[in-house]
């Protein structure tokens, strides 16, 4: 479909299952590429993103089963069991996926290239290719994107700090500490997401963790994943946010992972008033999961950064479009990282909310917004962002008219059920 309408002022109610996270879907099949034995994944995201990952490692010389769209056992070939692919590896407009194959290729006894579609090649990879070259990586970017050529090498150990609060530059670090000679440790001063730990630890490698560093030594086996991977944080929090601002909605979301990495979102929308709660705690696959409650209510403005935006970066475009709802004044800094995203989503989050009679305006780290705005009919574009497609599709939610959003067959390569789950709840979505 190229464009969603959306007919306003429908409460959402009824309970949901949000789909399987992306980053733990894409972490549990590298991880179990290169486990010894064989992983079964069951509640794997089938997104477009995700399923570059699955052809890469296929590509890879990796056997999958896959048993139905979300349930996939993956033949895992020990740490030194990847085969050189035929040709460049194609990882379609997902950084996950380059990143961390950069990370897990760069020690491997053969070379690789890594590239994918044009979003993707804009995006850049000096700061992953980078520190992995202080490791002893062969590695060239073009002009610091992709292609990425990576060439057979030996890793040695090393400190690394992060430069950008990244999770993706982490876990490749981690992934080549794997094939290093001796530690190599990653420090962070800020929350990233920590899957890519939490799942190594879990399939028995030596790793220690500790709030700003994991440190990852050299390992000869990794034992086979048997997991269910937590429901999206980050696509739940589309109903979750939808259900926030609709008056007289109410929500509750199964399933639900809840690691503190993640959950700023939730954390930002209750310090605006939001009434949410979460219940029925427990571990799954060594990650927390829960059930949200949100009901509707009022909403006020309020101002974050700093660790805030590292645990919920993924969500800053929603939570502007929750902000045009709020009284008074929202301000977002210290989220520079929103500019290298699918899209410049500082830029693109505040031309597309304006259209929209959003009070929003750009800074060169964040944004403001002034609340609350009956927000008016009207279209507006994705620019083929699937965050943004479908923080609009929330915006539509709540404006006076009809709001039609173009270009969103992006959704996809997240969240491909996200319209029949949204209508499922209510929502008006054709
Ligand atoms: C991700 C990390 C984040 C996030 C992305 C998924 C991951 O990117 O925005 O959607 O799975 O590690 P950065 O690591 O670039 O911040």
């Amino acid at each position: 479909m190229k464009r969603l309408r959306i007919e306003p002022h429908h409460p959402l109610q009824g309970r949901l299952q949000p789909p399987g996270d992306k980053s733990i879907s894409h972490r549990a099949l590298l991880l179990a590429a290169i486990a010894d034995g064989d992983s079964v994944i069951t509640n794997f995201l089938p997104s477009r993103d995700c399923l570059a990952t699955l052809a890469c490692v296929r590509d890879l010389g990796v056997h999958i089963t896959v048993h139905d769209h979300a349930t996939l056992t993956v033949h895992g070939r020990g740490l030194h069991g990847l085969r050189s692919s035929t040709g460049p590896l194609d990882c379609v407009r997902s950084g996950t996926t380059m990143r961390l194959l950069a990370g897990l290729l760069s020690g491997q006894a053969f070379s690789t290239i890594l590239t994918g579609e044009e979003q993707l090649l804009r995006r850049p990879m000096e700061r992953v290719a980078g520190p992995l070259r202080r490791l002893g990586a062969k590695i060239e970017t073009s002009d610091g994107h992709a292609p990425l050529s990576i060439h057979a090498g030996e890793l040695q150990g090393g400190n690394l700090p992060l430069s950008v609060p990244s999770a993706q530059v982490k876990s490749a670090l981690l992934l080549a500490g794997l094939y290093a000679s001796s530690p190599v440790s990653v420090h962070q001063s800020a929350p990233t997401r920590d899957h890519t730990e939490r799942m190594l630890a879990w399939m028995g490698a030596d790793i220690t963790i500790d709030v700003d560093r994991a440190t990852v030594n050299p390992t000869n086996c990794l034992s086979p994943l048997s997991i269910g991977i937590p429901g999206d944080i980050s696509a739940a929090a589309f109903p979750i946010v939808g259900a926030a601002i609709v008056p007289g909605s109410e929500v509750i979301l199964t399933g639900v992972g809840i690691n503190a990495t993640r959950t700023g979102i939730v954390d930002v929308l209750q310090e605006m008033g939001a009434q949410i709660d979460i219940s029925h705690e427990h571990m799954e696959g060594n990650e927390p999961v829960g059930q949200i409650r949100v009901s509707a209510s009022a909403l006020r403005g309020v101002r974050i950064g700093g660790e805030t935006v590292v645990r919920m970066i993924d969500e800053l475009p929603l939570l502007a479009v929750a902000a045009t709802q709020a009284e008074g004044r929202t301000e977002v800094c210290d989220a520079a990282e929103l500019r290298v995203k699918e899209t410049d989503r500082i830029a693109t989050v505040v031309a597309e909310l304006r259209k929209l009679g959003a009070r929003i305006e750009e800074k060169p780290d964040g944004l403001v917004v002034e609340g609350p705005t009956a927000l008016t009919g009207g279209t507006v574009d994705s620019h083929g962002d699937h965050r943004l497609a479908m923080a609009l599709a929330i915006a539509g939610l709540v404006a006076e008219k009809e709001v039609v959003v173009h270009n969103i067959s992006c959704i996809g390569d997240s969240f491909p059920d996200f319209i029949s789950q949204m209508k499922s709840i209510g929502a008006s979505y054709d």
